[in-house]
């Protein structure tokens, strides 16, 4: 409060020394050169001395929960799942969350789900313990339990816990496979599968995640609020990137403290158990939960490339039957940093290696292949990387210089470079992606998917000519 009454006092100074020094209807700056710059003054009277962008105090919302009192989007509702031809086109291309109303209910986990006796029956409920987080109000410093899942199921009514955990593995043949997801290029992504059970009231923290999901619910009622990521991921401020979500209370939002939070439009959209839900990758969201809630995510890797690949693709035989358990679901991002990497230096022996071949190599990898154009960033990026190895300077990498780094030492600095490079990618794709909508919504092109393709085999971010393009200059090396 008392920050918000300082800033209203400076803004009638502001304001009163502006109204003194400007008698003239305009305000010319001659700058000696001929240019001369005119800039209309207000005519409105009384000036709106204190407005909300001014005092962040003041705008609706403050202080109360996400996305409250602002007019909420919509989001786009299907009668179940399309195919995946259909899902990768107007959704996961485009980066567009959509919910699948029903999708799951012939399921067996929607059957019978619905009571925790049938999770008694198993014997592996008295034998594997799970992950339980201990407060329901998400704080993310708070230090999750381990519980098998009958002690779980003894407890979770009466006390202030609910279980996160990859789904068991005796559950996973109750589990369907989306069915927008069986194609074999996208269930070759696949990363996790999570499974998250309460008594209700859990309200999560504003994260993302950097991954593609599909949320099915199968007991309870859900609540989402979504930001979109590629709009407003230069906008939206998380205050733990390491973790990827803020330490805003999520009911009581404050302005002051978070004020992109009054510039971001949400997205609103309730799930009902049988329902499904895409949630992009890395679009914000913050969930709440009503009544006995049991849900499961599938997890992909998201990749441009690949979704676009795979339109032209084979999708295989999978069966529409198809659960959890008939995948092997393994997670890539687990290879710290880079296997590709790693070898290619474990392989060094007794050659040396110029920054040239390092960066040949460094192309090659599995996060440095998602990339639409290998940019001068890029290239720095991989130097400082370079450099950082290369101790003596001499502009070339030798085993023994390898053989003084530390293995940790060295998961770090490949890790914290190839992460630069994952943050190029981002760029890019949201570059893309933001040159192909304005395209779209012109009216200029018939397609949005063949407008993605036709630019991602051109190796560009932006269309040649179009307004962007001149002041984006991605240059190829
Ligand atoms: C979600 O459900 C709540 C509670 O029933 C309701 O107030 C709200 O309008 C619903 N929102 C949407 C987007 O349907």
């Amino acid at each position: 409060m008392a920050r918000a009454r300082r800033l209203l006092f400076l803004v009638e100074i502001l304001f009163l020394a502006v109204s003194l020094s400007s008698s003239d209807q305009e305000t010319v700056n001659d700058f000696g050169d001929g240019i001369r710059s005119v800039e209309a003054e207000a005519t409105t009277w009384p000036p709106n001395v204190v407005s909300s962008e001014d005092d962040p105090s003041l705008a609706p919302g403050h202080l109360k929960p996400i996305g409250a009192n602002v007019p909420n989007k919509a989001v786009k509702v299907l009668q179940g799942f399309p195919p995946p031809d259909v899902f990768l086109r107007d959704y996961a291309i485009p980066s567009v969350p959509v919910l699948f109303r029903a999708a799951v209910t012939d399921s067996v986990a929607f059957k019978n789900w619905n009571t925790d006796e049938y999770f008694r029956q198993f014997s592996e409920a008295d034998r594997q313990t799970h992950t339980i987080e201990t407060r329901k109000k998400e704080v993310r410093t708070q230090r999750p339990t381990a519980l098998t899942l009958r002690q779980f199921l003894d407890r979770y009514n009466q006390e202030d816990i609910y279980m996160v955990e990859a789904v068991p593995s005796f559950l996973r043949k109750d589990v369907p496979m989306p069915k927008s997801l069986l194609c074999e290029p996208l269930t070759n992504l696949l990363v996790d599968t999570v499974m998250w059970f309460s008594s209700g009231g859990t309200k999560s923290v504003l994260h993302n995640d950097d991954v593609d999901n599909i949320n099915c619910l199968y007991a309870g009622k859900k609540e989402l609020v979504f930001i979109n990521f590629p709009r407003y991921r230069n906008k939206v401020d998380l205050d733990h990137p390491e973790g990827s979500y803020s330490s805003m209370d999520v009911e009581a939002v404050d302005f002051t403290k978070y004020p992109f939070m009054r510039d971001v439009e949400y997205h609103r959209v309730n799930m009902s158990a049988g329902d499904c839900l895409y949630i992009p990758y890395r679009w914000y969201h913050q969930v709440n939960s009503y009544g006995r809630n049991i849900a499961v995510n599938v997890w992909w890797e998201h990749n441009l490339k690949k979704y676009v690949e795979a339109l032209s693709q084979d999708c295989g035989d999978l069966s529409e039957d198809a659960t959890l358990a008939d995948f092997n679901i393994e997670n890539p991002q687990e290879e710290q940093p880079s296997d590709h990497l790693k070898e290619f230096l474990d392989s060094v022996k007794d050659e040396t290696v110029t920054f040239e071949v390092f960066e040949a190599s460094v192309k090659k990898d599995r996060v440095a292949t998602e990339l639409i154009i290998w940019t001068p960033e890029c290239r720095q990026i991989i130097k400082e990387m370079f450099d950082e190895i290369d101790r003596n300077e001499d502009s070339v990498l030798t085993q023994d210089e390898l053989d003084l780094m530390q293995e940790e030492e060295l998961e770090e600095v490949l890790g914290e470079k190839l992460d630069g490079i994952r943050t190029v990618i981002i760029d890019q794709v949201a570059q893309l992606r933001q040159s192909v909508e304005a395209e779209v919504a012109r009216g200029r092109a018939e397609s949005y998917v063949e407008l993605v393709k036709k630019l991602l085999d051109e190796g560009r971010t932006t269309l040649a000519g179009a307004d962007e393009s001149a002041e984006q200059g991605h240059q190829e090396l």
